[in-house]
C-alpha cells in the first residue's frame, strides 16, 4: 500500500521496520535490547498464542521495559496498522484541532505522530501502565515535542480538566474492556449479542463521553469488528450522545508479522444524530458481493439485511452457545439458510429446487445434537 511521505519518515526517524516475518523481528530485537530480554518476550508471545497467559498488565509490563524495545515490539505487530493509521490522521485534518486525547497510549507511537503531524494540537496520552507512559514521555522528548502530555491513570476514573476536543482510541477495546467483555458470547442472535457488548463497553463509553466536549469527536480503530462487538461498541457511544459519522467509518485489513486482521473504523460525533446501525449497513453494503454463497461478517449481514423475518434454531451446551442456525426468506424470494459456530459463519441462498436439500442437510445437523446433553432453542425475530 501507499503511505504518506510523513508516515515512512516517521518510521525511519525511531528505525522501526515493516517486518515480514519473526526471525526479522526477532533478530532487530536482539541489537536493540538482549539477549535474556528477547527470551522472556518471545517465551511470552508464544505461550500468548497458545492462550496460555494471557495477563496484559504482565506483558504490557515486559514490552515497556525500554521505549526502543517497546518500539520494536510495536513496528512487529502494528506497522501495517499504523500505515494506515498514519494515512488517516493526515487525511483526516478536520478533526484534529484543540486538545486530543489518546486512550490506551502505551509507549505514544501513535499519539506522538498525532503531536507532530499537528503542532496547534495538545495530545494528552493515557495509560495505566507507567513504564508505558515514561517511555511516551521519553519518546516525546527525543522526538523533540513540546506539545505532548503523559498521564498515568486508569481511562474510568480519567478526567480532563478542560475537556478534549477529538478522543482516540487505537487497539485500546480489547485491553480496556478485557473484564468487561469476559464470557460474552462471539455468536448469536446479532441484537441480542451487540446488546451484550453494549453494556460491556457502556462504562468506557461513558467515561470517554466525560471527557469530550460537546462537537467533540471520537476515533476508534478496533479488533472488534464486523463480526462480533463493532456495532455494540457505536452503540454504547450512542448511548452516551456520541453517533457514527456514517461515511467516515470503515472495515480496514492491515497486516503484522503473522497475518492480515480485521480492524473496525469508527468515527463518531457528539450531538449527531445517526444510528449506529445507520452506519454499520452502510459500511457493509459498500463491501458486499452478493452470490450464492455468503461467508464471514457478510453472511450475518445478508441474513438481517436481506430479510423480513429470520427463525433461529439455536443449539447450546450448558450456558454457551456453540452452533446456531437460521432460516429466512430474501427480499427476492429466495431461501436462506445461515450457520454459525465460533470459527466460521456462512449463509446459502437456494431456490425452490435447492431448498429440499438444505431443508434435508439443516435436520441432519441438527440431529447430531443429543438433546439430553444439549438444549436446543428455537425463535424468531424480525429482521
Ligand atoms: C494495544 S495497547 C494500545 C496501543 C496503542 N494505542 C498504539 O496505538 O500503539 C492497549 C493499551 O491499553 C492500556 N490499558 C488497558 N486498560 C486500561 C485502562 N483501564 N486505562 C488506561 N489504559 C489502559 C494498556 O496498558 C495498553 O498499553
Amino acid at each position: 500500500m501507499q503511505t504518506y511521505e510523513q508516515v515512512d519518515n516517521y518510521m525511519k526517524a525511531l528505525d522501526l521496520k515493516y517486518y515480514k516475518g519473526t526471525n526479522e523481528f526477532l533478530a532487530n530485537l536482539m541489537l536493540k535490547t538482549d539477549k535474556g530480554y528477547v527470551k522472556e518476550l518471545a517465551d511470552t508471545l508464544n505461550s500468548r498464542a497458545q492462550g496460555q497467559n494471557s495477563d496484559n498488565e504482565y506483558f504490557y509490563k515486559l514490552k515497556n521495559r525500554t521505549l526502543d524495545g517497546s518500539l520494536c515490539v510495536s513496528a512487529a505487530f502494528d506497522s501495517g496498522l499504523f500505515r494506515h493509521l498514519g494515512n488517516m490522521i493526515i487525511d483526516g485534518k478536520e478533526y484534529f484541532h484543540g486538545t486530543v486525547l489518546d486512550i490506551g497510549c502505551d509507549c505514544g507511537l501513535v499519539s506522538c505522530f498525532i503531536a507532530q503531524q499537528y503542532p496547534e494540537c495538545k495530545v494528552v496520552g493515557v495509560d495505566k501502565n507507567e513504564a508505558a507512559v515514561n517511555n511516551a514521555k521519553e519518546l516525546a522528548e527525543r522526538l523533540g515535542l513540546a506539545n505532548t502530555e503523559f498521564v498515568t491513570a486508569d481511562i474510568y476514573d480519567f478526567n480532563l480538566d478542560e475537556k478534549a476536543d477529538v478522543a482516540t482510541s487505537f487497539r485500546g477495546l480489547l485491553d480496556i474492556a478485557q473484564r468487561q467483555t469476559s464470557g460474552v458470547s462471539v455468536i448469536g442472535e446479532r441484537g441480542a449479542r451487540e446488546g451484550a457488548y453494549q453494556q460491556a463497553f457502556l462504562p468506557l463509553a461513558t467515561a470517554i463521553g466525560n471527557n469530550l466536549k460537546d462537537g467533540g469527536t471520537v476515533i476508534s480503530v478496533e479488533r472488534y469488528t464486523a463480526m462480533y462487538g463493532w456495532l455494540g461498541w457505536m452503540q454504547a457511544l450512542a448511548q452516551n450522545g456520541i453517533c457514527p459519522l456514517v461515511e467516515q467509518c470503515a472495515r480496514m485489513v492491515a497486516q503484522d508479522i503473522s497475518s492480515a486482521k480485521d480492524y473496525s473504523v469508527t468515527f463518531a460525533q457528539k450531538n449527531c444524530n445517526a444510528s449506529p446501525i445507520e452506519a454499520y449497513n452502510y459500511v457493509m453494503e459498500k463491501t458486499f458481493k452478493s452470490g450464492a454463497g455468503v461467508s464471514g461478517a457478510d453472511a450475518e449481514f445478508a441474513l438481517y439485511f436481506d430479510s423480513d423475518e429470520i427463525e433461529f434454531t439455536d443449539v447450546y451446551k450448558g450456558e454457551k452457545l456453540l452452533h446456531q442456525f437460521a432460516k429466512a426468506v430474501s427480499k427476492g424470494g429466495k431461501y436462506m439458510f445461515y450457520e454459525a459456530d465460533l470459527d466460521y459463519r456462512k449463509l446459502k441462498y437456494c431456490n425452490e429446487k435447492k431448498k429440499i436439500k438444505a431443508d434435508e442437510d439443516f435436520d441432519r445437523k441438527l440431529a447430531l445434537y443429543n438433546k439430553d446433553e444439549f438444549k436446543i432453542k428455537v425463535y424468531s425475530v424480525k429482521s
